[in-house]
C-alpha cells in the first residue's frame, strides 16, 4: 500500500480523532460564483465539492467563507455569518460525507484584502485590479493598520472593539459550521488576509498590544484560536492554513511560523497546512513541491501534529515522494484538482493500490479503475 492512501486520523482534543480514508485533501480555492452576492452556497459549491468528494479525496476544504460580510475577499464569495447560509451548507456537506469525504470549512476573514473585484475572467479588466471602493460598490475595510504594503488601498486599523468583536465572529462562524455537520474547520491565516496581517511585521505597525513583539504580534492569532477551540465541538479537528514565510527581508519567517504552530498546537491545533506569501508582491520559490519544505519545517518543529504540503504538487509519484521522505503526513492538491476532480482515485490507481483501496463511487465502476 503506498503512504498516500493509508487511512490517517486527525487529532482531537478529546482523543476521538476524524479517521480519514486517504492522505489527499482538496485545497481551498475560492469560486466566486454567489451571484446574488448574498453569500449563500448553491448548485455550484455542490457540483464543486461533490465531484471531487466522489474523485476519492479524504477531506474536502470549502472554498475561503467568510465569518463576516464585511470579511469576504469579493462580494461573490461564500459566508457563514448567518443562518441562511449555514443552512445552505448542510445538504452540500451531507452529500460529502455520502461519497466516503470528511467536509471542511475553510473560515476566512481578508481584512484589508476585502472587497476586491472577483477573479474571474472579464471582472477584472485592465486596471481593476485591487479594491472596490464603496462609491464603486464595495466597503471600508479593516486590518491590524492602516498600512498600504498589500498594493490596496488602505484598510482602516482596527479598534480593541473591533478585534473584540471580530473574535466573537470567528466564533459563531464555527458554531454555525458545527451546526451545517462539517468536519473540519480551518482557520485561514496565510495569504495575507487578516489573520496573516496581524502576523507579519509588514503589514502590522501596531503599537498596543497587538503590533511589536512576537507575542503580541500573534496575539489576535491565538485570540481567533482560542474563541474558535471553545465554540468547536472537542471531538472535531481544528486546523490552520499558514504562509510559512512571506519570502521577504524583515517579514514572517519559516521560524516564526515553527514556534506559533507549536503553541497553536499546544492550544488544540491538530493540523497545519503550509502555504506561503500573499503580502505584497510574490519573492518565493517556484516550480514542483516549492512549498514542501515548509511543511517539513513545520513537521519537525511539531511532533503529533499533522502536516499537509501544498503547492505545484501535481503527479501521483511526487506527492507518494512527499510522504516518503517524511516531509508531511498528507497533501493539498489545488489547481491540478481543477483539472481533474478525479485526481484521487487516478493517483491510487497509478500507484499501484488494490482495487478495493481506490476510491470511486460505485456508479462508475465501468470505468475500470
Ligand atoms: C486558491 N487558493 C486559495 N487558498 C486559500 O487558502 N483559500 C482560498 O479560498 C483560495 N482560493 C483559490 C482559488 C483558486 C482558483 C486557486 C487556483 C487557488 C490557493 C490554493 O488553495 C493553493 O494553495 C494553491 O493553488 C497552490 O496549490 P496548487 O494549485 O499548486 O495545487
Amino acid at each position: 500500500m503506498s503512504k498516500l492512501f493509508a487511512p490517517a486520523t486527525l487529532g482531537t482534543p478529546d482523543g476521538t480523532g476524524l479517521e480519514l480514508r486517504n492522505r489527499t485533501f482538496l485545497a481551498p480555492m475560492c469560486q466566486y460564483s454567489i451571484t446574488k452576492r448574498d453569500g449563500v452556497p448553491h448548485a455550484w459549491q455542490m457540483t464543486h465539492l461533490g465531484a471531487r468528494a466522489a474523485g476519492g479525496f479524504a477531506l474536502v476544504y470549502t472554498e475561503a467563507t467568510a465569518v463576516t460580510a464585511q470579511g469576504r475577499i469579493s462580494d461573490q464569495d461564500t459566508g457563514i455569518w448567518n443562518d441562511d447560509q449555514a443552512e445552505a451548507w448542510a445538504p452540500i456537506v451531507d452529500f460529502i460525507h455520502s461519497q466516503g469525504a470528511a467536509a471542511g470549512i475553510q473560515l476566512a476573514h481578508a481584512g484589508g484584502k476585502a472587497s476586491t473585484y472577483a477573479w474571474l475572467p472579464g471582472h477584472t479588466a485592465a486596471g481593476q485590479r485591487g479594491n472596490l471602493r464603496p462609491r464603486d460598490g464595495g466597503w471600508e475595510t479593516i486590518g491590524p493598520s492602516a498600512t498600504d504594503v498589500l498594493g490596496l488601498a488602505s484598510p482602516t486599523a482596527m479598534t480593541q472593539e473591533q478585534i473584540d468583536a471580530s473574535i466573537s465572529d470567528w466564533a459563531a462562524a464555527a458554531r454555525r459550521a458545527d451546526a451545517a455537520g462539517f468536519d473540519v474547520v480551518q482557520i485561514h491565516a496565510a495569504h495575507g488576509y487578516l489573520i496573516h496581517q496581524f502576523l507579519s511585521p509588514l503589514t502590522n505597525t501596531r503599537t498596543d498590544a497587538y503590533g511589536g513583539s512576537f507575542e503580541n504580534r500573534t496575539r489576535y492569532a491565538r485570540e481567533v484560536i482560542t474563541a474558535v477551540r471553545e465554540a468547536w465541538p472537542a471531538h472535531k479537528p481544528l486546523a490552520i492554513r499558514l504562509s510559512g514565510d512571506d519570502w521577504v527581508q524583515g517579514g514572517w519567517s519559516i521560524a516564526d511560523t515553527a514556534r506559533f504552530a507549536l503553541e497553536a498546537f499546544g492550544m488544540g491545533v491538530g493540523a497545519f497546512d503550509l502555504s506561503s506569501a500573499g503580502i505584497g508582491a510574490y519573492h518565493g520559490p517556484s516550480g514542483p513541491g516549492f512549498q514542501v519544505s515548509l511543511a517539513a519545517a513545520v513537521k519537525a518543529a511539531v511532533p503529533g501534529a499533522f502536516v499537509t504540503a501544498v503547492g505545484l504538487i501535481t503527479e501521483p509519484a511526487q506527492a507518494e515522494q512527499v510522504l516518503v521522505t517524511g516531509a508531511a503526513d498528507g497533501v493539498s492538491i489545488g489547481r491540478a484538482a481543477l483539472k481533474n476532480p478525479n485526481w484521487p482515485a487516478i493517483a491510487a490507481a497509478e500507484l499501484g493500490e488494490p482495487h478495493e483501496n481506490i476510491p470511486f463511487p460505485a456508479q462508475y465502476w465501468r470505468a475500470n479503475w
